[in-house]
C-alpha cells in the first residue's frame, strides 16, 4: 500500500506534523495493552490483531514522532468496502485527525474498484455521524438494538 505523508492544513492542527501510513503488527504491539484507556472500548485487542492479519483488510495509522494518535481500517468485501474502525486517541480528538484518517480511507478505497463504502455507527455517536456526513455519507438503513441489545446501529454509505 502507498505510504501517505501529509501535513494537515486545519488551523487546529497546524503545529502538528502528522504522518499517515500503513498500520502493521508493530504498531499494534505498541497500543494493544492500553487500547481501552487511550482509544476506546470498540474492539478487543485480539479482534484488532486478526483484522491486521486479514488479507482483505487495510489499516492506516496516524503518527506524530512515532506516537500513535489514531488509526482506521476497512475490509474489502465482494460488493463494497466497509469501514471497520476509525478512532483517535482520547486527548488528541477535535484536532482534525479523524478527518485526515477518513480522507485517506476513502482514497485507499478508490483503489479497490468497489463502488460503495459503508459503515455501521451507534445512533448515539453524533460525533462520528457528523464526521461521516461531512464526507458525504448518508443514512441508508438502521439495525434495531444492535449495540448491547439497546442502541440502534445506523448504516451509512456513499459512492466511492
Ligand atoms: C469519531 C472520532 C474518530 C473523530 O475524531 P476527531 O479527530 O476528534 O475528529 P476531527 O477533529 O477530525 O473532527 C471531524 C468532525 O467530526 C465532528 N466532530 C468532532 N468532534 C465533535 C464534537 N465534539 N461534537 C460534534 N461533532 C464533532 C465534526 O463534524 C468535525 O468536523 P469540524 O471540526 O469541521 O466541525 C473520535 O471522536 C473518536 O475516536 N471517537 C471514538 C471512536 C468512534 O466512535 N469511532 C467511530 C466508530 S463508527
Amino acid at each position: 500500500m502507498t505510504i501517505f505523508k501529509l501535513k494537515i492544513g486545519e488551523n487546529k492542527i497546524e503545529n502538528m506534523s502528522i504522518t499517515i501510513k500503513k498500520m502493521n503488527l508493530k504498531d499494534y504491539e505498541k497500543i494493544k495493552d492500553n487500547l481501552k484507556k487511550d482509544f476506546d472500548d470498540f474492539w478487543t485487542p485480539t479482534v484488532l490483531e486478526s483484522e491486521l492479519k486479514n488479507k482483505n483488510s487495510k489499516y492506516i495509522v496516524a503518527k506524530e514522532n512515532e506516537e500513535i494518535l489514531g488509526f482506521a481500517g476497512i475490509i474489502i468485501l465482494p460488493d463494497d468496502v466497509e469501514i471497520t474502525n476509525i478512532v483517535v486517541k482520547k486527548e488528541e480528538r477535535k484536532k482534525g485527525i479523524g478527518k485526515s484518517l477518513l480522507e485517506k480511507i476513502i482514497e485507499i478505497s478508490k483503489e479497490t474498484k468497489r463502488n460503495i463504502i459503508s459503515l455501521e455507527v451507534n445512533e448515539k455517536n453524533l460525533v462520528a455521524i457528523n464526521l461521516y456526513k461531512k464526507f458525504g455519507f448518508e443514512k441508508v438503513g438502521q439495525r434495531k438494538k444492535y449495540y448491547n441489545g439497546t442502541d440502534d446501529a445506523v448504516i451509512m454509505s456513499r459512492k466511492i
